[in-house]
């Protein structure tokens, strides 16, 4: 299968790097920096397009790894022009625009599938599996956290275009919890500001803590955070009425490299973003399911947005 990539940043490069493992699957890539994608490609022996439209020529399936405020824009040219098309997590910058996109990819048959790979994390897939089993009885509550410092892109920093902790980051979380939990019922949240590295006016975006209802009764909290010095952590707490899955990245056994990177320890085929990558070319060649519907990712946007209503207002949102 050729699949284009759009948008060689920092995802573009990761989901290459995965692709180029498939012995089935050629690439192309197109970004509006004419010169970091002669550079990206050249890396990479990759061919380079010149446009969007020369891009979907070329390909059968499109990978649309741009900032968030684009996501609706391209990703409905790629559905318009008959492409399955993966979009980068979130969807889109709002519930709306995820809307227009799932409207075009119904009227022009094209399948759209918002990359949420925490499904595909090792980790949150046992949990997910623990929970939908019964193995900790009726879940009751499930605390979450993912946090670090704050991305290096300057658009993210603007919560107008990536919409802040609680879109960008949060995502994550809330999508894992409606696939876990099911229906969202009721989304309370409070967000702080400490310096002015965030340009938000009113929303106070370098800490979160949202609490989410369900209709099965459980509670959730999700912690998410740009602020955070130590380092990237994601951890899970899960407690039914028969038992507990806890899970903490930094108790993790990975390899730890002197100056403070950190190498994961998956197998490359085992890698969660290979896996997703590898769904979508299966869902995409007619072999499979989507991983992940559209209308998933839509739901996981609402929460979001119920979010940021919440900590500007004060006020619990209803679903
Ligand atoms: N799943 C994850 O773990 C994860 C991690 C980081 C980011 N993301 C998401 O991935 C998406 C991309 O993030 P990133 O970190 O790669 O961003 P980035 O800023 O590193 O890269 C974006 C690239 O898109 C290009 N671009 C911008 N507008 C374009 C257009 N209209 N047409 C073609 N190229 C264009 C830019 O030149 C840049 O090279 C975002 O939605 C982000 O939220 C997901």
């Amino acid at each position: 299968m050729r699949v284009g990539i759009v948008g060689c940043g920092g995802m573009g490069g990761v989901h290459a790097n995965k692709y180029a493992l498939m012995p089935d699957v050629e690439l192309s890539v197109f970004d509006v920096d004419t010169a970091k994608a002669e550079s990206f490609c050249a890396a990479r022996n990759i061919k380079r397009a010149d446009s969007l439209s020369d891009l979907l020529r070329d390909c059968e399936a499109a990978d649309v790894c741009l900032p968030t405020p684009v996501h609706r824009e391209v990703a409905i040219k790629c559905l318009r022009a008959g492409r399955p098309t993966l979009v980068e997590k979130p969807m889109a910058r709002s519930m709306a625009d995820c809307q227009a996109m799932i409207a075009e990819s119904k009227s022009s048959g094209s399948m759209l599938v918002p990359a949420h790979v925490v499904r595909f994390f090792p980790e949150f897939r046992a949990a997910h599996d623990v929970i939908a089993a019964g193995k900790i009885g009726v879940p009751a509550s499930i605390r979450l956290r993912r946090g670090g410092g704050a991305p290096k892109a300057e658009w993210f920093l603007d919560v107008d275009q990536s919409g802040g902790i609680l879109l960008d980051l949060a995502v994550h979380e809330f999508d894992w919890l409606n696939w876990t939990l099911g229906r969202p019922k009721l989304v309370t949240s409070r967000s702080v500001r400490l310096g002015d590295r965030v340009k938000d006016a009113d929303f106070r975006g370098d800490y979160a803590l949202t609490t989410i209802s369900y209709d099965n009764g459980c509670v959730a909290h999700v912690e998410s955070t740009w602020m955070d010095p130590a380092g990237f952590k994601v951890t899970i707490e899960a407690c039914g009425s028969g038992g507990a899955v806890e899970y903490d990245s930094s108790r993790n056994p990975t390899l730890r490299v002197a100056g403070g990177a950190t190498e994961n320890n998956y197998l490359p085929t085992d890698d969660p973003y290979y896996k997703q990558l590898r769904a979508f070319v299966d869902a995409a060649t007619g072999k499979t399911a989507p991983a992940v519907t559209a209308e998933e990712g839509l739901l996981a946007v609402q929460v979001a947005e119920a979010a940021v209503t919440s900590a500007r207002t004060g006020k619990p949102i209803a679903l």
